[in-house]
């Protein structure tokens, strides 16, 4: 009787959530104006389509969800849309002026999707990335961002710089035994793993291998391939589409191949634990002033962190997982873009020769002297050049395409537009960041889109663009932590880099047009590497 009843309970809630929700929601935003993608059908959503659009993968294809609302909408991504994927449907957003409204005056009501943390729990813990954004939020935030304080800030780019500068002299040498092919992709990804691993644990940690469990079989795996592999897992797992329409396995793992990513996380947090007691022993002999600036040290000494290793190892997992794919997939596609851009190379390398003094050959700058050039505060005053070409490269490919899933905490109303508590919403960087309005000839790479005195900073109209039309770092009190930390690792990597190689593409039709390479995207870059050295 019991269990004849509770299934009738369930039925009617199924009903009543999986249909009923559904069209209430399909209605609702639809009278406002949202577009939906499809009609949601239920349990499936708009699943069959988007399936077809899967079928459609090549190389040249930008993330699956941009391609499948370019598909449905014929390649006019409305501002405003509901994408009927997720089982209630989900808002897309690339209307900057929602955008901006959202980022401020209606900050305060914002919220991450209770979803993500939970899908991400076993991994990120606690940490701030998907906690909601209460008062232990914004003051764990307040301590970690004291990694980033000036002193701190200026020893982690010096570290950067100095391993930069080593893998270009590495670089060199392998030229000049005969080996002069490379992906790109590869190539940077490893320089920025390295930093980040030194900015994170510290120079002198022995960089340790960790058995990855993947198909019953087990590969031993450098700590930043173990965490690449372990969040395409997480990411793979978390867009499966049962997954999605299943709430309630949010917290488990199921079958072999999930049940092996739960083990691999465990690996990583025993391997981060185990870390932080070494290290601890290793501390308590030295002096407060040799100890070095790296995160774990910041860590074990901030009171709010230090005497719980959970609170440490969740912090750990987020910024070795929120640091290092981004800024490689900013750093490849920067060098990338220059291949395609002769005039925009030569601009850079010319910034370079006014910062060192026009008699300088770039290519024997030393190591001591890029230091010198490239500390805080030269790197704000003198780089002009170079920071217009790091923020069109986020801009035509920002390496988070969009937002993870928002939701507002009570129903409120946004530019007419009213949004009931709850549903999630996605800001689309990438629709925002092409959107031809503002952003003339979008697929252009024009520097000069960010140099106020130039014509390309206005829209076609010759009016100042909207500030919602560029955030690929988020916006308002959840904005990204290391934003800063990554505009200045590209303003001192992609220097030192340019002043001795150039890269070539090798496929040809790479050169006509650009694989895209957004997060976790990975495709292969190979490119002949030659030596500049004027
Ligand atoms: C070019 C490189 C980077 C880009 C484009 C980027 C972008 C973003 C974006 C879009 C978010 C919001 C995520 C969401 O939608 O929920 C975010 C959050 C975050 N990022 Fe970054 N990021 C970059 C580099 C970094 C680096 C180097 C670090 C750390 C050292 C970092 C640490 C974080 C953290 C901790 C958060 C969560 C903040 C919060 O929710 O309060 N990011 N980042
Ligand atoms: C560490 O913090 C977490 C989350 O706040 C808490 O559940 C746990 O009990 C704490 N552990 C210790 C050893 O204090």
């Amino acid at each position: 009787m019991i269990i004849q009843i509770s299934l009738i309970l369930l039925a009617l809630y199924f009903i009543y959530d999986r249909i009923y929700l559904v069209y209430y929601n399909y209605w609702y935003y639809k009278k406002q104006g949202f577009k939906p993608t499809g009609l949601p059908l239920p349990f499936l959503g708009d699943i069959l389509t988007f399936l077809k659009v899967l079928k459609t993968q090549d190389e040249f294809w930008e993330d699956a969800h941009y391609e499948y609302l370019r598909h449905v909408f014929n390649d006019d991504i409305p501002q405003y849309s509901i994408d009927f994927r997720y089982p209630r449907g989900m808002l897309v957003i690339t209307d900057p002026d929602f955008v901006f409204e959202s980022y401020s005056t209606k900050n305060k009501y914002f919220e991450k999707f209770p979803r993500s943390r939970a899908m991400s729990k076993k991994i990120l813990g606690e940490s701030v990335l998907f906690a909601p954004a209460d008062e232990l939020q914004a003051l764990k935030r307040k301590h970690l961002s004291s990694a980033f304080y000036k002193d701190k800030m200026q020893s982690l780019l010096n570290s950067i710089i100095s391993t930069t500068f080593d893998t270009v002299q590495e670089t060199i040498s392998q030229i000049n035994k005969g080996v002069d092919e490379l992906d790109l992709n590869q190539y940077i990804g490893k320089l920025i793993l390295e930093s980040i691993q030194i900015c994170i644990f510290g120079v002198n940690e022995k960089l340790e291998l960790l058995p990855f469990k993947q198909k019953g079989k087990i590969d031993q795996l450098s700590q930043g391939v173990f965490m690449n592999r372990l969040s395409a897992g997480l990411l793979e797992r978390s867009n499966n589409i049962f997954r999605i329409n299943f709430e309630f396995l949010d917290n488990h793992f199921v079958g072999k191949a999930e049940k092996e990513l739960e083990e691999n996380t465990k690996t990583l947090r025993r391997f981060i634990l185990n870390m932080i007691n070494l290290r601890r022993e290793k501390n308590k002999a030295l002096k407060p002033e040799e100890i070095p600036h790296d995160f774990l040290n910041m860590l074990l000494q901030d009171d709010l962190f230090k005497d719980n290793e959970s609170l440490m190892i969740d912090e750990c997992c987020t910024f070795m997982l929120a640091a290092t794919q981004t800024t490689t997939t900013t750093l490849s596609n920067l060098f990338f873009y220059l291949t395609k851009y002769d005039s925009i190379r030569t601009k850079l390398r010319n910034e370079i020769k006014d910062i060192f003094g026009q008699q300088k050959m770039i290519s024997q700058i030393s190591k001591e002297e890029w230091l010198q050039k490239l500390s805080l505060d030269e790197i704000q005053s003198q780089w002009k050049y170079i920071f217009m070409i790091a923020q069109e490269n986020l801009r035509i490919e920002p390496p988070l395409r969009k937002s993870t899933p928002q939701i507002v905490t009570q129903d409120i109303e946004i530019l007419g537009k009213k949004i009931l508590k709850g549903m999630p919403i996605i800001f689309h960087f990438l629709g925002l960041q092409r959107n031809p309005n503002e952003w003339p000839e979008p697929m252009q790479f024009i520097p000069e889109r960010f140099d106020p005195s130039s014509k390309h900073f206005l829209t076609a109209e010759g009016k100042k663009r909207k500030s919602g039309s560029f955030t690929p770092f988020l916006g308002g009190r959840r904005i990204c932590l290391g934003k800063t930390f990554a505009e200045n690792i590209i303003k001192c990597v992609t220097p030192v880099i340019t002043s001795r190689l150039d890269f070539e593409v090798l496929k040809p039709e790479y050169r006509e047009r650009k694989p895209p390479n957004g997060l976790f995207a990975e495709p292969v870059y190979l490119m002949k590497v030659k030596l500049y050295d004027q």
